[in-house]
């Protein structure tokens, strides 16, 4: 074997070489066991005696001159690597644009609601979660007896106690009209709190938004435009109104308000249960026994009132089945709206 011819094949194998298992490749096909040196060693007993010495030398010199390649090449290849890692930075590549939110479908009512009160002049307030017996009933002309402050029809905070969680957003009437004098045109969007059993109409907490007027010759005329003029900026001019006499403690006369159902028109289907017509809110003329327990001259003062849920407007308006996917927190149906 040609000790020349070796070196050139050494120069060849090292100069192709990409990586560190390439290069051990390399390593044992000269340096290993059975590898090239083992075997110009082991033929050194076969030569003639005058030759073994130089013969080995050679081979020596040929094995350290090797390990030094190897031991470079090795350096080369680790440098060259860490030089690799630091450009998989690509500073020319486009960025990961982190993925955009939006409100939430019951945030995007509560807005809207409240700026096409703002339009007529109305003020946003909002009230305490946790309430007093007095401003969330008594204040509101609610009586003693009546069925709503069962323990079973509102969440009180302990036995006996007289804080409860608002089971409306009504009771923030009793506070702003305790701190301030008419006129007053105001809007409340918050969360209520009752115990009721969950399904896809009912929750044990959702929203409501209560708004509410005083001054000195408030009619029901007011309430009636104000309220015409509301439904028609959500639902569409083409809706028609009906104002149902009905019962509520805190104000008289009081009605319900149903539109005109936004899916048949009125015919008749299956979201409004035949009857064509929806009921979107409560209202009426504030109550005279409520201006006195703010201490307000009821002879003087007139005002009207009302109160809706978000989620039933929510509901209605993107055309949703179940109040318990608003809550549910699951991209794929918020993503919708
Ligand atoms: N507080 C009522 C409820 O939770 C809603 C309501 C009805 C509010 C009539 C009003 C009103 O201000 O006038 O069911």
């Amino acid at each position: 074997m040609d000790i020349e011819a070796i070196k050139t094949q050494i120069a060849c194998d090292l100069n192709d070489l990409k990586s560190i298992q390439a290069l051990e490749g390399v390593r044992v096909k000269y340096l290993g066991r059975k590898g090239l040196i083992a075997q110009l060693t082991g033929t050194i007993p076969s030569l003639p005696a005058a030759e073994r010495a130089s013969f080995g030398r050679q081979v020596n010199e040929l094995k350290t001159g090797l390990l030094a390649l190897l031991d470079e090449k090795q350096k080369a290849l680790a440098a060259w690597r860490e030089g690799a890692d630091a450009d998989t930075i690509d500073i020319g590549m486009p960025g990961i644009a982190p993925e955009l939110g939006h409100l939430h479908p019951i945030t995007k009512i509560i807005s809207e609601v409240c700026a096409i009160f703002r339009q007529m002049g109305f003020s946003v307030v909002e009230g305490p979660e946790i309430e007093t017996e007095f401003n969330n009933f008594t204040g509101l002309n609610i009586p003693l007896e009546h069925p709503s402050r069962d323990v079973f029809d509102t969440f009180y905070l302990a036995t006996k106690s007289t804080l409860l969680l608002r089971s409306h957003t009504s009771p923030v009437q009793i506070r702003v009209m305790k701190s301030h004098k008419p006129p007053l045109a105001i809007v409340v969007p918050g969360r209520v709190y009752r115990p009721d059993a969950v399904d896809a109409s009912h929750s044990f907490m959702f929203h409501q938004i209560e708004g509410f007027v005083v001054d000195a010759d408030i009619t029901f005329a007011d309430l009636k435009g104000t309220l015409e003029f509301f439904a028609k900026s959500v639902f569409g001019k083409d809706i028609s109104m009906r104002f149902r006499p009905h019962f509520f403690p805190f104000t008289e006369p009081s009605a319900e308000v149903d539109i005109s159902c936004i899916l048949c028109k009125g015919k008749g289907c299956s979201l409004c249960g035949r009857k064509g017509w929806l009921e979107i809110l409560g209202s009426g003329m504030i109550h005279p026994n409520v201006f006195r327990h703010v201490g307000y001259d009821p002879s003087r003062y007139t005002g009207f009132a009302f109160g809706m849920g978000v989620e039933r407007i929510a509901l209605l308006k993107y055309g949703i089945e179940d109040i318990r996917l608003l809550f549910e927190n699951d991209l794929r149906f918020l993503k919708q709206f």
